[in-house]
């Protein structure tokens, strides 16, 4: 089913951005949870509840991408091979405990993954391919906001 107006250069390039950021987002969302079940210290369930609300916000935008990749004639790859194969989060560990720390890990890893969701606009702009470049830009704002959101917890 072809998609009006785009073509098989540009369906490709969308598709293949979108599932690589897909795999990142469900890798992140991973982490989250294993930060919101670990986490221990003095701002425990501030930081508990906002780890499990952060995860909450991006699987509504997860959910978008993969969507899109269905929109575009592709196919979404959502299994746990195939974004342990893709992601290119950094490898959560396991041995964390402390609050400062949960919050460090999950900061750097969701700012690495706004700078390539920033390159993904730029792909899908290039692309011609507004429509997805519209769902990078809004989930680059949402990855702004909650890593603000986050970090903050590191004082200034
Ligand atoms: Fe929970």
């Amino acid at each position: 089913m072809p998609v009006r107006g785009l073509n098989d250069n540009a369906l490709a390039a969308s598709v293949a951005e979108l599932n690589a950021r897909l795999a990142d987002m469900i890798a992140l969302r991973l982490a989250l949870k294993q930060a919101h079940w670990n986490v221990k210290g003095p701002n425990f369930i501030a930081i508990h509840e906002l780890f499990d609300a952060v995860h909450s916000r991006l699987a509504g935008h997860e959910d978008i991408l993969a969507e899109r990749v269905q929109i575009l004639g592709g196919v979404a790859l959502g299994t746990v091979e195939a974004v342990s194969g893709a992601a290119t989060v950094e490898a959560y560990p396991t041995d964390l405990v402390a609050d400062r720390d949960h919050v460090a890990a999950i900061s750097e890893r969701m700012a690495a993954l706004g700078g390539k969701v920033r390159k993904a606009i730029e792909t899908a702009s290039e692309a011609g391919d507004e429509g997805t470049m519209d769902i990078f830009v809004a989930l680059s704002r949402a990855l702004d906001k909650d890593l603000w959101f986050i970090e903050s917890h590191l004082g200034g």
